[in-house]
């Protein structure tokens, strides 16, 4: 139950049990793309409010991604998505200055055990920096330490930036298409690659069925081909000159 809330589920039984300790062990700090800081650490269960506010910042297409709807603010989703127990339900928030800006969680399958469902938002101003991609290494690494080996997820075939993410791990993934949206099976490994690694990490097979554009002009390629010019530069300037006939 990662885009709904369970039916019937009210929040007094949740409540009513022993609140999971607060895994503080697991939080850690993270450098964007852009040079900024984030601070990652498991949700709590004061956080529906910014949860809440997280979502209603999201961009229609956001939202649509996340949940495959476009749904109204809901405080009592906000409240059941910030209710975990650390053990079969996670979910990790970044915060900066602002508050929240992005959550990943997984979802174990209550059926197969090592098996969980995975979601990622990150806020419309801060995508693109590279923080979807450490949320998911982290989150794997959290998910493999309580015993899950395979992360399950729906997308939807337009979502790009997901499934570059899922791609770029390098892992073993399975990737089957339905209808206008494609399921992940992907098998976590110890040696997940730590996010500020991924820029080298192998780069896993794309679905077929998932046309990607063209890497942006000025993206990593292109970054590379420019830092490599000077170098020949360099070396060119450093060949010893003949000396002048006379
Ligand atoms: C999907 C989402 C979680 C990704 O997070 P993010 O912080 O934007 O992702 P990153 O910055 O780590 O970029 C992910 C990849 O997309 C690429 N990318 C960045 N901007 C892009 C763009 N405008 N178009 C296509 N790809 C883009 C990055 O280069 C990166 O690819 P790489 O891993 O091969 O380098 C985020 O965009 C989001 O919350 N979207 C709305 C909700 C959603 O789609 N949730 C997923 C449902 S499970």
């Amino acid at each position: 139950m990662i885009r709904e809330v369970p039916p019937g589920w009210t929040g007094e039984e949740r409540r009513r049990r022993p609140r999971a300790p607060y895994p503080e062990a697991d939080e850690s700090d993270a450098v964007l793309k852009d040079g900024r800081a984030v601070h990652l650490r498991p949700i709590r269960w004061g956080d529906a409010p910014q949860l809440l506010q997280l979502y209603t910042r999201l961009s229609n297409e956001s939202l649509y991604f996340r949940f495959f709807a476009v749904p109204q603010p809901d405080p009592s989703k906000a409240e059941y998505l910030a209710h975990v127990d650390y053990q079969n339900q996670y979910a990790l928030v970044a915060e900066d200055e602002s508050g929240v800006v992005a959550v990943a969680r997984f979802h174990r399958d209550a059926g197969q055990p090592d098996r969980a469902e995975v979601a990622f938002t990150v806020a419309d101003d801060m995508q693109g920096k590279g923080l979807g991609g450490i949320l998911f290494a982290r989150l794997a690494s959290l998910a493999l330490a309580r015993g899950v080996k395979v992360f399950d997820a729906e997308v939807l075939k337009e979502n790009e930036k997901m499934i570059r993410i899922f791609a770029s791990a390098g892992l073993n993934t399975t990737v089957s298409s339905d209808g206008d949206r494609l399921h992940y099976a992907i098998t976590l490994q110890p040696a997940a690659p730590a996010a500020p690694l991924r820029e080298g990490a192998p780069r896993g097979p794309l679905p077929p069925e998932v046309p990607l554009p063209p890497a942006p002009a000025g993206g990593k390629t292109a970054q590379r081909r420019r830092r490599r010019r000077p170098r020949v530069a360099r070396r060119r300037r450093a060949t010893p000159r003949r000396p002048k006939r006379r």
